[in-house]
């Protein structure tokens, strides 16, 4: 049977914070737009992000764009372009009160205004002592977000394609013409026509055991674009969250520490005062994760166990029932800690890529080093690498650059939907998806997508972690090709067609897989120690080789890499000292 056809002028890919507001803006603009999300959209993982999104409003302090900024290039160890982050710092005052005005309800101080507490490196003028930027609801400030975002989306008249798995990129020539998809609903196959199609699908946290991303955190959209010849970006970078819940890695937001929760070792010490003597606990998180970790090798985890404790006990209980009561929670029901007598037991865990399909600051994808614009084809949020966060990320910074770029793409694909045609998708477009599919469903023998996924997951997080080395990400690399030249060979039992989960799984396993390479073998390329990017071997900033992005290409089966400049404006390189 022919796949069903639907046809739109916009077509978004995820229904997380930046595909949403990618949505409402083409709403606002009259434009037909659809969302397709393999989630009900608030499930998104935008619903995870805890402590705060960064504006530099001064509600409780003086503060300026041009401090965020500079403590954004050098968080990101000087990676990141400073033309975008300017813009993002920029627009981020603008973008909180939009939210505010739709209703996001941020606390407030006792004036009115919105609240606003500190975050791992944010400070006041260039670095001088922490500053309190971070806008928030509680510690549920991404849900929030979802929420609203979502009802303003049904209130624009964005249409939406819940629990529908996009499984291929349709192409007219150069031009983005639409997307094949899975319904999970029925398992019918679905062709999206559309004049711009954005992906905004997130990360890839799944590619480590230990992570704070949800199990749909699955890279689909990144794998997408590498499978149709495109590059991701910096994918060597990713991020470690110093504080998950040890063994589940579940997020304890650093908005713990930002309302004065110390980190402590087994003797008790303030460890951080000796890794980051003036920001100590509200370092940057990279430095933060290699101190914790340090600690640990060294034996001075709690109990000399491979975690060290979160100390909230000095904090007044109207503080943690008020401004944290989620991962107050979440310490009680999954480690049965309770925070206001304990420390809680936390460990680094697999947070957020750094690297991504590589857009313009208005969302369009950019297929090479030179900047060309494929078009119609748009990127937004974790999936994509803008790049604003270079090689390490502060806190409260994902919120602001999905809804910053989100709101970008949505206004550019609303410009180019209506000075563009219509592009045509050639008969039988969507077949290779689906023999793809077929093939899935009928191969057996092999392992489940699941043991396969395990194999990954531990191959990751013992070579491609905090630290790596030449050794380790190699190993790593190693099992992934091995465990990707066996995925054709990967069972599906489940024969029906209605909510076939291991099907879906199997899909996801391919996509993780295909970025699980990518980034070992990138982390294993570059040669230095920048940011997140901690090789052992390499423990030094190497500027005259490495102030460079990377771009990975997939070729006939082989990953191939190239180098990209960075874009440096107003701070130039200098040693990262906090
Ligand atoms: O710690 C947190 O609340 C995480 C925030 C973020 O990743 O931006």
């Amino acid at each position: 049977m022919a796949p069903k056809e639907h046809r739109y002028d916009a077509v978004i890919v995820g229904a997380g914070g930046a595909g949403l507001f990618a949505a409402l803006e083409l709403g606002r603009a009259g434009v037909k737009a659809a969302v397709i999300s393999k989630l009900y959209p608030v499930r998104s993982h935008t619903g995870a992000a805890q402590g705060g999104i960064c504006a530099a409003l001064g509600n409780r302090e003086p503060d300026e764009p041009l401090w965020h900024m500079f403590d954004t290039v050098k968080g990101g160890d000087y990676l990141a372009d400073q033309d975008a982050v300017e813009i993002m710092c920029d627009e981020a005052p603008g973008v909180v009160f939009d939210l505010e005005h739709m209703g996001v309800p941020f606390n407030r101080t006792d004036d009115g205004k919105i609240d606003q507490r500190p975050f791992g490196g944010h400070t006041r003028n260039f670095g001088v002592a922490p500053v309190r930027r971070a806008c928030y609801a509680a510690d549920r400030t991404g849900a929030m977000v979802l929420h609203t975002l979502y009802q303003q989306c049904l209130k624009a008249g964005v249409e939406f394609f819940d629990e529908v798995f996009v499984t291929g990129l349709l192409f007219d020539g150069e031009r983005a013409a639409g997307v094949v998809a899975l319904g999970q609903r029925g398992g019918d196959f679905l062709v999206f026509r559309a004049k711009a199609v954005a992906l905004a699908t997130g990360g890839w946290g799944r590619i480590f055991r230990v992570t704070s991303n949800a199990h749909a955190s699955t890279g689909d959209g990144a794998a997408l674009a590498l499978r149709a010849g495109l590059p991701l970006q910096d994918m060597e970078f990713y991020q470690f969250h110093p504080t998950g819940l040890h063994g589940i890695g579940i997020l304890v937001s650093e908005a713990a520490r930002g309302e004065g929760g110390i980190l402590r070792n087994d003797g008790g010490e303030r460890f951080m005062e000796k890794y980051a003597p003036r920001l100590l606990d509200l370092a940057p998180r990279d430095m933060v994760s290699r101190a914790v970790y340090q600690e640990i090798k060294a034996g001075r985890g709690l109990g000399g166990a491979d975690y060290v404790g979160l100390d909230l006990t000095h904090l007044d209980a109207e503080v943690l029932d008020k401004k944290i009561p989620e991962i107050t929670d979440f310490a009680r029901v999954y480690l049965g800690v309770e925070p206001k007598e304990e420390m809680i037991p936390v460990a680094p865990t697999a947070h957020y890529a750094m690297g991504g399909v590589p857009p313009t600051v208005n969302g369009e994808v950019t297929p090479d080093e030179r900047g060309t614009v494929a078009p119609g084809l748009y990127a937004a949020g974790e999936v994509a690498c803008v790049s604003v966060h270079g090689a390490n990320r502060l806190g409260t910074n994902s919120l602001l650059d999905i809804l910053v770029f989100g709101r970008r793409t949505g206004r550019a694909m609303a410009a180019f939907a209506q000075e563009n045609g219509r592009p045509e998708i050639a008969p039988g477009a969507a077949e290779p998806t689906r023999e793809a599919i077929g093939r899935l469903r009928r191969q057996g023998g092999g392992e489940s997508a699941a043991a396969v996924r395990d194999e990954m997951q531990a191959a990751m997080d013992e070579g491609v972690s905090v630290f790596r080395t030449a050794e380790s990400t190699a190993r790593a690399a190693a099992k992934v090709e091995e465990l990707l030249a066996g995925y054709e060979r990967v069972r599906v039992s489940d024969e029906s067609s209605t909510f076939n989960t291991e099907l879906t799984e199997a899909l996801e396993l391919g996509n993780l897989l295909a970025l699980a390479r990518v980034t070992a073998e990138a982390a294993a390329r570059r040669t230095e120690s920048r940011g997140a990017h901690s090789r052992e071997d390499y423990p030094e900033r190497d500027d005259g080789r490495w102030l460079n992005h990377s771009l990975c290409y997939y070729k006939e089966g082989r990953l191939e890499f190239k180098s990209k400049t960075v874009t440096v404006t107003r701070f130039e390189p200098k040693p990262r000292v906090y």
